[in-house]
């Protein structure tokens, strides 16, 4: 009988910092404890998530959730450390990374890194304590606070799979720029759920934003030029009401989606995709997955659960699991690096 795996998942590329257990036999996946610990209030302040900052809570936090794992779980144990090597802020990962060298010198064992946008994607096989492989060839979309990218993932999860970058934002990241579009309308950051929650309250709305770079035959993104008409239309009204501000978060969201879907479908169609995967915190959207769910025909749909869209613990150690199936070898603490700008590695 084969062994239950035991992973603890770390995550630190950002403004969250998250600890979480898996017990892992054959594809039963058992979530022991999942923690995060939450810096929004500290970053809300200055309108987004300040570096030096993110990493001054890490470095408080992460000790801290170990110390509470230790307490939830009687006799802690584990096979491996998994944890997010990057793409992030590098004051952020540099604490992460003394972090998990700590522990795993501490407990004699090894670690491996994961990329953090790869985990966004693989979070979403995760169905009901199980890992449900889609179909290939597959069309991910990653769309984060920093990231806004869409891949084609060719060959077999459960052996050999290749993942090639089709395309990617060219200036903000569609989290980015609801961030900044919710702080020009008056919210707090983090601004997507806020302009997601406004939106809804949109009656007949007749304004037009544009799409940019729509009609582009590529796979690449732009929402730059939506900010600025957005910040544009805002200047030129004298008293904006809140009617007006439910009506700007409604065409906006809808620009965007416009063109997450458009890539979508073209790349679905292009590749003879059998399945779709999503991931990031923009995945979060309901609003988004309606609208996905009711323009995509003919392929699989992986969606995250909400909890798990935006940033987690619990992605880093499902991830592990792909990157151990491609053959990726655990790391002596000494031998491990971190990296602001870590490419897809799988
Ligand atoms: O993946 P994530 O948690 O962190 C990064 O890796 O960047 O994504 C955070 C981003 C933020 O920009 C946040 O505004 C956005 O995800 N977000 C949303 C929603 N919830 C979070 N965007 C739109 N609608 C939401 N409901
Ligand atoms: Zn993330």
């Amino acid at each position: 009988m084969r062994k239950t795996l035991k992973i603890l998942g770390v995550e630190f590329t950002c403004d969250e910092s998250g600890l979480s257990l898996v017990e892992v036999k054959k594809n039963e996946i058992k979530i022991v404890a999942n923690l995060l610990a939450s810096q929004v209030k500290i970053h809300k302040k200055y309108g987004g998530v300040v570096p030096h900052l993110a990493a001054r809570e890490h470095k408080k936090n992460l000790p801290y959730l170990f110390k509470k794992l230790k307490k939830e779980v009687k006799n802690l144990d584990f096979d491996f450390i998994a944890f997010s090597a990057g793409p992030g802020l590098p004051p952020a990962l540099v604490e992460g990374k003394k972090f998990v060298q700590k522990l795993a010198k501490k407990y004699k064992k090894k670690l491996l890194p994961v990329n953090h946008l790869l985990a966004h994607i693989f979070i979403s096989f995760l169905k009901e304590n199980k890992i449900i492989l889609p179909p290939t060839p597959a069309i991910a979309l990653l769309v984060s606070g920093g990231h806004t990218e869409i891949f084609l993932i060719e060959g077999n999860f459960k052996k050999k799979f290749k993942i090639k970058m089709l395309g990617q934002t060219l200036d903000d990241a569609a989290g980015e720029a609801f961030d900044k579009v919710a702080r020009m309308l008056g919210f707090p950051y983090p601004g997507g759920p806020e302009i997601e929650k406004i939106a809804k309250q949109a009656k007949s709305v007749n304004l037009k934003f544009p799409r940019p770079i729509i009609w582009q035959k590529n796979y690449n993104f732009s929402f730059s030029g939506l900010k600025t008409a957005v910040f544009y239309y805002l200047k030129n009204i004298k008293k904006i009401k809140k009617g007006l501000i439910a009506s700007v978060a409604y065409e906006f969201q809808r620009a965007v989606f416009d063109v997450l879907l458009e890539r979508t479908k073209r790349a679905i169609k292009e590749y003879n995709a059998k399945s779709f995967i999503i991931g990031g915190g923009v995945s979060a959207n309901e609003t988004l997955k309606e609208f996905f769910l009711k323009n995509l025909e003919n392929v699989e749909i992986f969606w995250p659960a909400k909890n798990l869209s935006t940033d987690n613990a619990l992605m880093i150690a499902i991830a592990s699991l792909f990157y151990l199936k491609k053959g990726k070898k655990l790391k002596s603490p000494e031998k491990i690096d971190i990296d602001p700008n870590l490419k897809i590695d799988l």
